[in-house]
């Protein structure tokens, strides 16, 4: 019976570090925007408009409620792997343009706000 109010307590702190964490976690959206433009993301990525590349929405929609989205996109933006153009099946490949930035912040917010959308 003794327990009960630490688990309680325990509770408790676990609630506020997870809203203090997520706090700290959103997503300057400005910043990523101005890094995009400057790095010509938005030639082939929008918001909701499949260019060249998917639309935000689709790639935030592919990793909805999974955990690894974030890692996964920011290897995307990283590593110049092959991707094929859009529209699917246009057989066009070429290396993926690599983010001008390396800091972790920096690319985490990237990440951030695509799958924000
Ligand atoms: C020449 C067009 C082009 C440019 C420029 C471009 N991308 Fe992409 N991007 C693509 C294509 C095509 C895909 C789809 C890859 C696939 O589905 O296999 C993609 C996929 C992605 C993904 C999703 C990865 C995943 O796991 O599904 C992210 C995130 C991304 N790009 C971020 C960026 C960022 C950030 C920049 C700017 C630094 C950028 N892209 C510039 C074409 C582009």
């Amino acid at each position: 019976m003794i327990k009960k109010p630490f688990t309680l307590l325990a509770a408790a702190i676990a609630l506020v570090l997870v809203a203090a964490t997520s706090a700290n976690a959103a997503v300057d959206v400005e910043a990523a925007k101005a890094l995009a433009k400057a790095d010509d993301c938005l030639k082939c990525h929008a918001a909701e408009k499949e260019k060249k590349g998917p639309s935000m929405k689709e790639i935030a929609d592919k990793y909805r409620g999974k955990p690894e989205g974030q890692e996964k996109a920011i290897k995307n933006m990283t590593e110049a792997m092959e991707v094929e153009l859009r529209p699917k099946g246009s057989g066009k490949k070429e290396k993926h343009k690599v983010i001008s930035t390396k800091k972790p912040e920096e690319l985490k917010n990237m990440a951030d706000w695509y799958l924000s959308h």
